[in-house]
């Protein structure tokens, strides 16, 4: 068995159901449902004994220990936190509670059962940690690609909080030596992601007829990763990585959000079309984000050369299939849209007013 956390997330959920497409190896899931997480995603495994789901706060060290103890999982695949950077702006203390001393909690527990262990369990015991490429702060139109030597520089509550939990991963691996491991990846776009986020988030506005929203002159790079690329490269990690070891992983699609949002209007144009004209009508600038990141770009060569793992979507083919999902599942989308939801735009978009 492994123990996955934030697994009714977007990128836990989608790595719940590829895992188990690709083997019958038991998966305890443990999420605290936050408006992030969402049972729905995992709807296709009910009733299905190899996925067990618990709701629990990963900050609760003994529950997590207890948890541990009994289901003697072989791994732990770490997704739970706090992960949008515009509510970290606004509300930096949750993002301290769960990235940091939730995952602070979560290494506790595991030192602690993990020590529990005979010596070849132990060895063969895995704590993988889910990072960002955003710890590495933000980089200029020409330099090179984040590599995992780059020093970190987070620029935001969120990253400055998952920077946090990647040193104290780092940390329990180098001083009581449990066989940790973290991956730092790129932006991940694909089915289950919540529409706060720039991809579904556009899909859905345009749909409804409303703004899209683009901060400030849309000139913002992000190098964009198919979720199903990403779930692969942490099977692999798991699977061959070498403990203590950090393995950044990106798809190599570098993009500026503007022509992000064009290419959203375009699909949308032939596979939706409207009754007159494009959605690229709806476009509309608004204020920046504070200290919003010009560009990050992520060398992926050593996941490449250690683990032979590359993107197998391109940004074409993935985020085709990723507007096809989101209009073959509008009702997912209206049943994430409630009152809390509405209550975000309002804070987020509302008072920002057009730039
Ligand atoms: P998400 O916000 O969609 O999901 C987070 C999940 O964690 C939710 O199911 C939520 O209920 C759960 N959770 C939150 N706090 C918890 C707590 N205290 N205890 C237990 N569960 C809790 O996030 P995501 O986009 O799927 O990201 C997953 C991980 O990947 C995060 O660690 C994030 O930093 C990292 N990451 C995300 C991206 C991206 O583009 N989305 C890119 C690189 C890395
Ligand atoms: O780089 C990895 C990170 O990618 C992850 O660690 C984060 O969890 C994930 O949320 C994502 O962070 P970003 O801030 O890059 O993603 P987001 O989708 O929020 O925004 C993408 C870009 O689009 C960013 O430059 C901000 C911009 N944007 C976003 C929104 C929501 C807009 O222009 N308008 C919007 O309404």
């Amino acid at each position: 068995m492994i123990l996955v956390t934030g697994g009714a997330g977007f990128i836990g959920s989608n790595f719940v159901l590829d895992w188990l497409e690709q083997s019958d190896e038991l998966v305890l899931n443990l999420d605290k449902l936050t408006y992030a997480g969402n049972m729905d995603n995992l709807a296709r495994l009910e009733g299905d004994r190899r996925h067990q789901f618990v709701r629990g706060d990963i900050c609760d060290r003994d529950a997590v220990l207890a948890l541990l103890q009994r289901h003697t999982p072989r791994a732990i695949v770490h997704f739970a936190a706090e992960s949008h950077v515009d509510r970290s702006i606004h509300a930096p203390g949750d993002f301290i509670t769960t990235n940091v001393n939730g995952t602070f909690a979560l290494l506790e527990a595991a030192r602690a059962y993990w020590g529990g262990l005979d010596a070849g369990q132990r060895g063969a015991f895995r704590f993988l940690h889910i990072s960002t490429d955003e710890v590495y702060g933000s980089l200029g139109p020409g330099d090179p690609p984040f590599t995992e030597a780059t020093p970190y520089a987070p620029n935001s509550p969120y990253s400055a909080s998952k920077a946090s939990s990647d040193h104290l991963v780092r940390a329990y691996h180098h001083t009581y030596g449990l066989p940790a491991l973290t991956i730092n990846c790129s932006n991940n776009y694909g089915p289950f992601q919540f529409p706060e986020k720039l991809i579904p988030l556009v899909i859905a506005n345009a749909l409804a007829g409303k703004p899209l929203p683009v901060y400030g002159d849309g000139g913002q790079v992000r190098d964009w990763l198919y979720v199903g690329d990403h779930c692969r490269a942490i099977r692999r990690v798991l699977e061959a990585g070498r403990p203590g070891e950090v393995y950044n992983a990106g798809g190599g699609n570098e993009m500026k959000n503007i022509d992000v949002v064009h290419a959203l209007c375009a699909i949308l144009d032939t596979l939706a079309p409207k009754a007159q004209g494009s959605y690229a009508s709806q476009v509309s600038f608004v204020p920046d984000r504070p200290g919003h990141d010009r560009r990050y770009a992520v060398d992926a060569g050593k996941i490449g050369r250690e683990l032979a793992w590359c993107p197998l979507e391109t940004f074409a083919s993935g985020i085709r299939k990723t507007v096809q999902w989101y209009l073959d599942n509008q009702q997912w989308v209206a049943n994430v849209q409630t009152g809390a939801y509405m209550s975000w735009v309002e804070k987020n978009y509302v008072n920002r007013g057009n730039a």
